[in-house]
């Protein structure tokens, strides 16, 4: 088999958790009057909860002390925790179970790589934890996405070397992380916004497992 493992991404690739992210943010802007947009969601992707707040008080032009900001940080977790809490089966995306399913009947190891560190709390919600035979998550990395670590470390728990992995990405982050780190991607979403993916796809019901041969 030319390609022996699977690296998902959780958040946007298995469930859609940027909505719940993104309202989280909306939230917390409140306090310092800053409407978090659409467009500025989409460069939040991928990124660790520390850099995404960064990004976020340099767009609202506001300064704060470390002490404001781990409050800060802490009350956003709070709110997402609050509202992934209602998390169940029904969130996981089109195609997901029949593409895991294909990929376990085809002898594929499976992988997360999730810059969350809330991935097990959703995976166990949503019951998709039972498919994955490493975890790795935003507790088990020190470098975020674009840095490759947390595919590479996927790839090591596999024990699969990188050029035997193929990585499943809805960031533009990941998929420079997945590059990096050299495996191949499958990015999901739009061309319009993702760059350097090997095939980009809607949502796993336009891909195959037969159809990673081609990559
Ligand atoms: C990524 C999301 O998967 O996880 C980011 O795309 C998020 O938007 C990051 O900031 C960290 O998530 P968490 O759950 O640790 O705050
Ligand atoms: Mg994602």
């Amino acid at each position: 088999m030319k390609y022996k493992a699977c690296l998902f991404d959780l958040d946007g690739v298995l469930v859609d958790t940027a909505i719940y992210h993104f309202q989280a943010w909306r939230t917390l802007g409140k306090q310092f009057d800053f409407e978090l947009s659409h467009e500025q969601n989409e460069e939040l992707k991928g990124i660790s909860r520390v850099e995404s707040l960064d990004k976020i008080l340099h767009w609202a032009q506001f300064q704060a002390t470390q002490e404001q900001k781990d409050i800060w940080l802490k009350e956003k977790n709070e709110t997402y925790l609050e509202l992934i809490s209602h998390m169940n089966p029904s969130e996981i995306l089109p195609g997901v179970l029949s593409f895991l399913k294909q990929l376990k009947d085809q002898g594929y190891l499976i992988a997360l790589g999730s810059a969350s560190k809330n991935a097990q709390i959703i995976l166990e919600k949503t019951g998709l934890i039972t498919w994955f035979q490493a975890i790795i998550d935003g507790n088990k990395v020190t470098k975020s996405k674009p840095d490759p670590e947390v595919f590479l470390k996927g790839a090591e728990a596999l024990a699969c070397s990188p050029a035997n992995c193929i990585v499943f990405e809805d960031a533009q982050a990941g998929i420079d992380a997945a590059k990096a780190g050299g495996m191949k991607v499958v990015g999901i979403g739009s061309s319009a916004i993702l760059f350097g993916a090997d095939k980009i796809i809607p949502s796993f019901n336009d891909i195959q497992v037969s159809d990673l041969l081609l990559l």
